[in-house]
């Protein structure tokens, strides 16, 4: 004969299951970090636009080629760190898109965030 568990042990597993939550919430936002999207809404969004579409003449459709094309992740954060210049684009991207106080760690975020953005 299958009984239910005593509620004793119903509430701890339910203290556990919360306690649990709470920790990994609490682990999410690490202290001075912004998330990739706050980092792109506040610095990138001016040029790039909302969907990586290009919000300005000179900036290039992230969509239509296909980014990030085949470019690693070391490559794609020295250009976002060091910004630079194809010879067929009339603008440069900025370093750090002219935020100078990005960390390495704001500019990971930024660019997991439009990887994820542009794969939709
Ligand atoms: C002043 C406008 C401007 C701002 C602000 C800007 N970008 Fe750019 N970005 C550009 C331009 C222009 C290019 C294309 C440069 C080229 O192809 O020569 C570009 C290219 C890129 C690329 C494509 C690189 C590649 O290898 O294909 C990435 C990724 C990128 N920007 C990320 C960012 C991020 C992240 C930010 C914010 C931290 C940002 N950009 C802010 C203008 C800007």
């Amino acid at each position: 004969m299958t009984r239910s568990p005593p509620a004793r042990i119903v509430a701890s597993w339910a203290y556990k299951l919360l306690l649990a939550a709470t920790l990994a919430s609490a682990a999410l936002p690490v202290v001075g970090q912004a998330s990739g999207r706050d980092i792109y809404m506040n610095s990138c969004v001016a040029c790039h636009g909302p969907d990586g579409q290009g919000a300005l003449p000179g900036v290039p459709d992230l969509v239509a080629v296909d980014w990030p094309a085949g470019l690693d992740d070391a490559t794609l954060l020295k250009r976002i760190r060091d910004g630079f210049q194809s010879l067929e684009s009339p603008l440069a991207m900025p370093p750090k898109g002219g935020n100078r106080a990005l960390s390495e760690a704001d500019l990971r975020a930024v660019l997991e965030y439009m990887k994820a953005m542009l794969a939709r």
